[in-house]
């Protein structure tokens, strides 16, 4: 039996997404990240996944970029979960650096992370809009071993289309190697060498947009720090959205979606019209549904009526 699992960008009911409230009151980027959109990602050698790429890259302007919600299909051991824990490794990357990121969640450290009979490092391309009137940014990360064995950041860009064609040449404004490279303050394009930083990491196990994505004088770089770290990944068990939590709304939904009922609450408090339109069109999809409403119940929780020909279940 094949499985699917959905990554949804912003703006769709989603598994994999940045929060649609940005919640930081960060003066060291441009703000609001509810409009980012990943166009295209590459994975090599995470796991099953020796070289794949969805959407489009900053050098297949051809490519179609990847729609708000994306439904990833295949048989069993294909990938499809490899493919969601890599964007969370992305993520924890971010907070704990690769070596430790490697070892969460029962990865259980890099060589079991890399794909097998294969030497070459760990790398991940992700091409993103901050919004629909940006340029898009490219983010490379190249994790290799070092003479201990222990993963390292090998490299890492950050680059950005000149022009807003989505085609041309591209402006490196962060580029690392084993932790020594440069970065361009500001958002100037042109490569003045008054606008350009020499840097070194003191660990080459972090990520260098968590050190310099936090510094107001590379907002670019926190653009994408931003995005990186707004990610939501949810890992929504149905069984575990069954149970019936103590009533009060709450914003956002749990990893494991054990507070659904509580973002319903949510949902209908904030959102009314709203949250009335989706259970119209849910009742449309539902064969001998005529209509789905809202009771409350004496201790504050939300019920949904089903209106079966007249009957309520
Ligand atoms: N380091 C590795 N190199 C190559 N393959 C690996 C590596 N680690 C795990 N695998 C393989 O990856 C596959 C697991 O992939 P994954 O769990 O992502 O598949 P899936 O599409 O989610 O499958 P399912 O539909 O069963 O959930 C297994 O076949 C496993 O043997
Ligand atoms: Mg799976």
């Amino acid at each position: 039996m094949a499985w699917c699992i959905c990554l949804g960008w912003p703006n769709a009911s989603s598994l994999i997404k940045t929060q649609l409230e940005n919640g930081h009151d960060d003066a060291s980027t441009s703000g609001d990240i509810s409009m980012a959109m990943i166009e295209g990602f590459r994975i090599q050698n995470y796991g099953v996944l020796k070289d794949i790429t969805l959407g489009r890259l900053w050098n297949q302007p051809e490519h179609s970029p990847l729609t708000p919600l994306v439904a990833v299909i295949g048989k069993n051991g294909s990938g499809k979960s490899t493919l969601f824990n890599a964007f969370g490794f992305l993520s924890d990357a971010l907070k704990v650096g690769v070596e430790e990121a490697c070892d969460l969640k029962q990865r259980g450290g890099f060589d079991r992370l890399l794909s097998k009979h294969i030497n070459d490092p760990i790398q991940f391309e992700i091409y993103f809009r901050e919004g629909p009137q940006e340029r898009p940014i490219t983010y490379e990360l190249s994790i290799a071993k070092d003479e201990n064995n222990r993963p390292y950041v090998q490299s890492e860009r950050l680059r950005q289309l000149e022009g807003q064609l989505i085609f041309g040449r591209s402006f490196s404004f962060l580029h690392l190697e084993n932790g020594i490279g440069e970065a361009w303050k500001g958002f100037s394009y042109g490569e003045e060498e008054s606008e350009k930083v020499n840097i070194e990491l003191t660990d080459n196990r972090r990520l260098g947009v968590a050190t310099y994505g936090v510094l107001a004088e590379h907002p670019r770089i926190a653009i994408f720090r931003n995005f990186l770290e707004h990610w939501y990944l949810s890992y929504f068990t149905p069984d575990a959205a069954r149970g019936l939590p103590l009533a009060g709304p709450q914003k956002h939904l749990s990893i494991h979606g054990d507070n659904l009922s509580n973002v319903v609450q949510y949902m209908e408090r904030d959102y009314r019209d709203k949250f009335q339109d989706i259970l119209n069109q849910i009742a449309s999809k539902i064969p001998g549904i005529d209509k789905i409403d809202t009771k409350r119940t004496d201790d504050g929780r939300l019920l949904l009526r089903f209106n079966d020909r007249g009957s309520i279940r």
